[in-house]
């Protein structure tokens, strides 16, 4: 299968791609995964996107759109992935739909998972993360087998840069003026699911599989 999860920030995207990807064997593959993992790097894709990434702004369009272009290899579209971060804008979801027409391969969904404010602002403030594997937890919904470590390597979980309260509204901001266009693109194309994102992972992992299971898409 071949879907895009969107949402606010908070809404879920990776922990809900990354169970995706252990329960269906399909591909996760985050964009800001991609540019945390450049910058840590101080790769020139990195030395780009940094003050994009630090401040909460959304990186170009063209950049995105490139990158995307270049690491979603033949292969893996024909394999099944599960996008997270991508697309975020209606430009960028044009974007995607020539690189997956190129190959033969349309999108089956664009899954929206529609959280309250005021979870969202929980959910971010309480996220903790492993800088070595990326793996994501929370203080209180989402806690690692041994306090402030990684349950995979044993990492000392830190708190991601751009989660601090003020860059938080400023992404929520953002991304409220990018989604309403962009969701109105996937309403045009026929392809757009709306699902309840809160509440615990298993039951919205639980939401989104049924939608996949009624629409076909795990072949
Ligand atoms: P990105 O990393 O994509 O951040 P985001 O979209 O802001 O989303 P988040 O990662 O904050 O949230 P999420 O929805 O994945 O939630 P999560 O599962 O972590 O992008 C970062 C930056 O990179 C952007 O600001 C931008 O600068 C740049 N960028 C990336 N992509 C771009 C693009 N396409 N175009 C332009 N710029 C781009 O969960 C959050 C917390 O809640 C965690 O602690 C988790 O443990 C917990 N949690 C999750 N689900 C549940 C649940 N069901 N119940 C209880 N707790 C839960």
């Amino acid at each position: 299968m071949r879907i895009v999860l969107l949402g606010p920030p908070g809404a879920g995207k990776g922990s809900l791609a990354s169970l995706l990807q252990k329960q269906l064997g399909v591909r996760h593959v985050s964009t800001g995964d991609i540019f945390r993992q450049e910058i840590a790097r101080h790769s020139a894709l990195g030395r780009r996107v940094h003050r994009y990434v630090t401040s909460g702004r959304l990186v170009p369009d063209r950049l995105v759109v490139a990158v995307m272009a270049a690491r979603l290899n033949p292969a893996q579209i024909d394999r099944g992935i599960v996008l997270d971060g991508f697309p975020r804008t209606a430009g960028q979801a044009a974007g995607l739909d020539r690189v997956l027409k190129r190959r033969r391969r349309p999108l089956d969904g664009a899954v929206y998972l529609s959280v309250p404010m005021t979870v969202l602002v929980r959910r971010l403030t309480g996220r903790r993360v492993c800088p070595r594997c990326g793996a994501n937890y929370h203080v209180r919904t989402m806690k690692p087998q041994r306090p402030g470590r990684c349950d995979r390597c044993a990492a000392r979980l830190i708190i991601r840069n751009d989660d601090e309260p003020r860059t938080i509204r400023k992404r929520l901001r953002i991304d409220q003026a990018a989604s309403r266009p962009l969701l109105a693109y996937y309403r045009r194309r026929g392809v757009l699911y709306r699902i309840k994102g809160a509440g615990p992972l298993d039951a919205v992992f639980e939401r989104v599989h049924r939608v996949c299971r009624r629409h076909g898409w795990l072949g």
